[in-house]
């Protein structure tokens, strides 16, 4: 059975008062939530500490956005997976489409960090996906499926997210027709061991869009940017009927 994994990716947004405000709000939205959807919040490394506190005995589970594939070492700058393990951290998002762009991520050192966060016994939320340029040359599918095979080696598919965010829809409003977003999730698990594995959409999700594409058959969830950040608009999303 395919869980539904419902993400938001903070990005470089909330301090930790207000990550605390955020979760005030949106807590109680999520009574009536079905058991079955996890929740993830993927905040700022700042945030993780005071966030894990207010999230223990809540079903919203922590995630982070990055994770340096070494577990120490003389590496300024970057969080290890054990770092990430003791505050409470169960994701990390790996390969964001704006670590590849502005900080030189490859698919080689995405398998890296891959690797490191499941020897770290936490779940990898991979993110593949083309370039308006790419869409239009008609290189979509092998943009992904190049990225599949590069950043899955010997990778655990058992213990593995993958989102769809095709780069044209992040933070652009441009979404993705609901209709495309679930062939091409549908081309990412024909290529994948494990058919069982939870794919999300990404990129420009927005509350009033949110039913139609989770009745798509093939789309698990979603990783959602911007309308993360406000409670009552992720609540909704969340909420999806
Ligand atoms: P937006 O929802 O702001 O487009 O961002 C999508 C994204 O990059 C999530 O990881």
């Amino acid at each position: 059975m395919r869980k539904i994994v419902i993400a938001g990716n903070w990005k470089m947004y909330k301090t930790q008062r207000e990550a605390s405000e955020f979760l005030q709000k949106f807590l109680p939205e999520l009574e009536q939530t079905p058991e079955e959807r996890e929740v993830i919040l993927c905040a700022p490394f700042t945030d993780l500490g005071v966030m894990s506190k207010s999230l223990h005995g809540s079903r919203v589970q922590l995630g982070a956005q990055n994770v340096h594939w070494e577990d120490e070492g003389a590496y300024t700058g970057e969080i290890s997976g054990f770092m990430l393990l003791e505050i409470g951290v169960r994701y990390v998002i790996v390969g964001h489409s704006e670590r590849r762009q502005y900080f030189g991520e490859t698919d080689e050192t995405v398998n890296l960090r891959l690797k490191a966060v499941q020897r770290h016994g936490l779940t990898p939320i991979l993110c593949v996906g083309e370039s308006k340029q790419q869409r239009d040359a008609g290189e979509t599918e092998r943009i992904i499926s190049t990225q599949l095979q590069k950043d899955l080696v010997d990778i655990d598919q058992q213990n593995l997210i993958i989102a769809y965010e095709p780069i044209w829809a992040i933070g652009t409003g441009d979404t993705c027709e609901a209709m495309e977003a679930n062939r091409v999730i549908g081309v990412i698990r024909s290529q994948l061991q494990n058919r069982d594995v939870s794919i999300q959409y990404g990129g420009s999700v927005k509350p009033n869009l949110i039913d139609e594409l989770m009745a798509q058959p093939e789309i698990d969830g979603v990783l959602v940017g911007g309308a993360s950040l406000d409670p009552a608009g992720f609540a909704r999303i969340v909420n999806y009927k």
